[in-house]
């Protein structure tokens, strides 16, 4: 008898696995990003959100969980079930550097299957327009004049802006006075209003209020300038040679969520980054696609690895305190 219920049990798991592979998705899906509305993760998560629901048929809503440098909205994205309705957008900070900054009750490699890597961006270091500097080397030049340390804006301890910041600071030895923000949305309108000095920003984030010429852009970390901003020199060109920093996003779901639904969901967004119209609109902001080759999941888990291994020291050594 018992054995006839241990089989009959072992069938319906087996089998409501596989049916839930099988007939995924069967309501809407949710990805909850870290940050606060109208920043460049949350830009980025809603323009992916609306294509992927043609692939997947089901509605994909965006939810903003924010805090501690985008650690609380990464946590309960993955304590949620591992049934692929919910997916954690996350990027170089939250999926990185938060490893290395806070006790975060998860681990982010084994605690987390790898989806798809997305769009990617230089920083770029920008101002409120008060400030009298048109150049980099004008700006360091002030910010090393400076009798108290310059207010920077970031979305928190461990963000990618905090983390330019620290990078920044360890290439120029120019000491900075952190403001973080529930992200570089909210930051990004203190910084128009001339609340906060300077950003170190997702250049999709940066572009178009430089566009406007209500803050000013000073260079992008990259070796190259940006397309969709030529006029900006790059870091090295500026004077600041070798501060290149990439931001990449990403896209995860819980440990043990099963393969098959790893592969709908990363079709999903393999389709997104590969829709002309989406493309555009990404690219516009200054978003560079992943290449074809690094497109699956097991490339963004890969990528990942060899980011902390790249980035953790440098974080460790700035010896960054939460409370
Ligand atoms: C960051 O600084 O980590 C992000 O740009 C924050 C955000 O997307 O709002």
């Amino acid at each position: 008898m018992r054995r006839v219920v241990l089989t009959a049990l072992l069938a319906m798991l087996a089998f409501g696995g596989v049916a839930r592979a099988d007939n995924f998705p069967s309501r809407s899906i949710t990805i909850v990003v870290p940050f606060a509305a109208g920043g460049p993760s949350d830009v980025m998560a809603r323009i992916l959100a609306e294509r992927m629901k043609t692939t997947l048929g089901e509605s994909v809503l965006v939810e903003n969980v924010t805090g501690a440098g985008g650690s609380i909205g990464v946590g309960r994205a993955l304590r949620s079930p591992p049934d692929g309705y919910t997916i954690s957008f996350g990027h170089l900070g939250t999926h990185v550097a938060n490893g290395a900054i806070y006790k975060l009750g998860y681990d982010l490699v084994t605690d987390l299957e790898p989806v798809a890597l997305l769009p990617s961006n230089p920083m770029i270091v920008v101002s409120k327009n008060a400030i009298p500097a048109k150049t980099l080397g004008e700006l360091i030049a002030w910010l090393k004049a400076k009798p108290a340390p310059a207010a920077a804006g970031t979305a928190g301890a461990g963000s990618g802006s905090h983390i330019a910041g620290l990078y920044f600071e360890n290439a120029t030895g120019i000491k900075l006075q952190y403001v973080p923000y529930r992200g570089t949305g909210p930051a990004m309108n203190d910084l128009v209003a001339g609340q906060i000095d300077v950003i170190f920003d997702q250049l999709s984030n940066s572009i178009n209020q430089v566009r406007a010429d209500k803050i000013r852009g000073y260079a992008v970390t990259d070796t190259k300038r940006a397309g969709s901003a030529p006029d900006i020199p790059t870091t090295d060109e500026a004077g600041l040679p070798g501060f290149h920093m990439t931001l990449w996003s990403g896209l995860w779901v819980p440990k043990g969520t099963p393969k098959e639904i790893v592969a709908k969901l990363n079709a999903a967004a393999v389709d997104a980054l590969n829709d002309p119209a989406v493309r555009k609109q990404l690219e516009n902001l200054g978003l560079a696609m992943p290449p074809k080759d690094k497109q699956s999941p097991a490339a963004l888990g890969d990528w990942q690895k060899a980011e902390i291994a790249k980035w953790w020291p440098m974080i460790k050594a700035a010896n960054v305190k939460v409370d």
